[in-house]
């Protein structure tokens, strides 16, 4: 499977911080807020991933993620040269996808949940039968976001993008595993009233054919929003609550690397030594020598 991450756009919500730097940028308490869906790839074992961003701001992705060989991964780029929607990730991004399924995060969407993995590996082994997967995660505000219209018995009846009227309250994070058919439902989308090929139209085109699964995430999972400068300070107070808390660091991409065995320990201190004047270079030494398990 291939990962895909989104990481274009304006910010123009958090302008003027995103004027001249790209939001997916920005810190998220202690790291780049893109660290965060390039955590949920490697959680789900995803070695190889197609970063598509701005023809400003790429450079500045490859500045930070490189090849992504430090970390195990193939990391490689794509430039969108105009906003066209989110579907045309996967118009982007045909000859990267090839003949494999996908799996697609938007750059700036934060997740965190026990058993998150777990619920990341039940969609892949669906998506390896073929059709797609996404969630349904409870909001206070639906209509800022896709939302999943449900029948009484919760049957999937629709997915609408940004309702004036909500049918519920589960908004659809930004998080999409597609069988390899996306490529070509991607292709077949008209833009919407807003000018883009709408994630949204891909996912009820899977759900015509029958072929849409939508799990409901529940309390104990965390997605949070970083539309508003709000929401960056809340994403980074959460993190670093957390962080504080437990000891454990969220979304350390070496860390992960390690854990799913894309690098050897000895690599993931190294990388831990060329950050020592940080605390997040002290945690990946930490690691290393066993003191935090
Ligand atoms: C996009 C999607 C929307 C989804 C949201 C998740 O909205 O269009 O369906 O719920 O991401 O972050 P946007 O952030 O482009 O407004």
């Amino acid at each position: 499977m291939k990962g895909i991450i989104l990481a274009g756009g304006k910010g123009t919500r958090l302008y003027p911080t995103t004027i001249a730097v790209s939001k997916q940028l920005l810190p998220v308490y202690d790291k780049p807020l893109i660290y965060y869906p390039l955590s949920v790839l490697l959680l789900a074992k995803i070695r190889d991933v197609l970063v598509i961003s701005t023809p400003e701001d790429t450079p500045n992705y490859q500045k930070l993620l490189g090849d992504g060989s430090r970390i195990g991964m193939h990391i490689c780029y794509k430039v969108q040269e105009t906003p066209r929607g989110l579907a045309d990730a996967f118009i982007l991004g045909e000859e990267f996808i090839s003949g494999d399924c996908v799996c697609l995060v938007l750059g700036d969407n934060v997740f965190y949940g026990q058993n998150f993995g777990e619920l990341l590996a039940s969609a892949q082994a669906q998506i390896d039968e073929g059709g797609a997967a996404i969630f349904g995660y409870p909001v206070a505000n639906p209509k800022e976001f896709g939302v999943v219209e449900f029948s009484q018995e919760y049957k999937v009846l629709s997915i609408e993008e940004k309702p004036q009227k909500p049918k519920s309250n589960f908004a659809v994070p930004g998080l999409y595993f597609y069988d390899n058919n996306v490529v070509a439902i991607a292709k077949k989308v008209k833009p919407s009233a807003r000018g883009e090929i709408e994630i949204t139209a891909v996912n009820n085109m899977y759900l015509e054919q029958n072929r849409l699964s939508v799990t409901l995430l529940g309390r104990g999972m965390a997605w949070l929003d970083t539309g508003s400068p709000g929401g960056m300070l809340k994403a980074s107070e959460f993190v670093r609550t957390v962080q504080e808390m437990q000891g454990f660091y969220i979304s350390c991409i070496e860390e992960l690397a390690w854990r799913k065995g894309f690098i050897t320990k000895t690599e993931m201190r190294k990388l831990g030594e060329e950050l020592q004047m940080t605390d997040y270079g002290q945690y990946l030494i930490a690691l290393s020598n066993a003191e935090v398990y």
